[in-house]
């Protein structure tokens, strides 16, 4: 029970690999908060350890009245995964403004909203941690993902400037960089006939990885035993060879 005693909040923990991190987070002893748009009636899988609030991570007062709720209702957080994110794919010429505002506004500005609004709680318990979430494509180009990789390259930046700033603080900011996973965006991919053939053959590991694997990383750093781990990018991607 790694995280017994400590508050989570996973921004986008509703479903995909987010609720995969969640879970784990639960699995690990913490209370955890799932924080997304659409707000299901019942706990996100039935798992009534996760409690889902509504916020919406690209306007900064709903991340702020999240952090707000959390503290007074569980007290913290201790923990907050910055992990909710879409995808727009199209080629650079044909991309749409909406488009690439909508990918890099929740990407990467409302990872900025997320950090921003979590630090003053974050500064006031012993061990914070925040943990971003890139991708594999965070440091590869793939045609017709030019606003997602952008937004993924500056979620690394933003996370090692973050873990300068705020180590005094006993704060440690990481990021976790996933490959291709059978959750979320990673399933729909395996789905598309034309692309995941050539994706797939890549995969050093032979196989897509799991939200639970992706959850234990996580589970990781958001614990005691990453005390000194601080501004990495830890890819959990089984290697991938393009
Ligand atoms: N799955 C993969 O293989 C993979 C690989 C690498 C990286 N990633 C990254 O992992 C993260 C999760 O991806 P996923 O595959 O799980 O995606 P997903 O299944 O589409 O889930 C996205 C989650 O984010 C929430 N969300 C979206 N916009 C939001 C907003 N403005 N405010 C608050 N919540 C918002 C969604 O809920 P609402 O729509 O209800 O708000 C949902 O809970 C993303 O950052 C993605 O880039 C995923």
């Amino acid at each position: 029970m790694l995280l017994q005693g400590r508050t989570a909040v996973v921004t986008g923990g509703t479903r995909g690999l987010g609720r995969a991190v969640a879970r784990a987070m639960a699995d690990a002893g913490a209370v955890v908060v799932a924080a997304a748009r659409d707000v299901p009636e019942e706990p996100p899988d039935g798992d009534r350890r996760i409690v889902a609030v509504e916020a919406d991570v690209t306007v900064p007062g709903s991340v702020e009245a999240l952090m707000k709720t959390v503290g007074a209702r569980y007290g913290g957080p201790h923990i907050v995964v910055a992990n909710a994110g879409i995808s727009r794919p199209g080629p650079v010429a044909g991309l749409s403004y909406e488009h690439w505002d909508a990918v890099v506004g929740t990407n990467l500005t409302g990872v900025f909203h997320t950090v921003r609004a979590a630090v003053p709680y974050l500064r006031d318990v012993v061990d914070g941690r925040i943990i971003t979430v890139s991708s594999i494509l965070g440091r590869r180009a793939v045609p017709g993902a030019a606003a997602y990789c952008a937004s993924k390259a500056a979620v690394e930046r933003f996370t090692e400037v973050c873990a300068l700033e705020l180590a005094a603080d006993g704060i440690t900011v990481n990021c976790l960089a996933p490959g291709f996973i059978d959750e979320g965006q990673g399933r729909a991919l395996m789905a598309d006939e034309r692309l995941w053939p050539r994706l797939s053959a890549g995969l050093a590991a032979g196989r897509p990885g799991t939200g639970a694997e992706v959850g234990a990383a996580a589970v990781f750093l958001a614990s005691a035993q990453s005390g000194y781990v601080n501004g990495a990018v830890l890819p959990v991607d089984g290697a991938v060879r393009w």
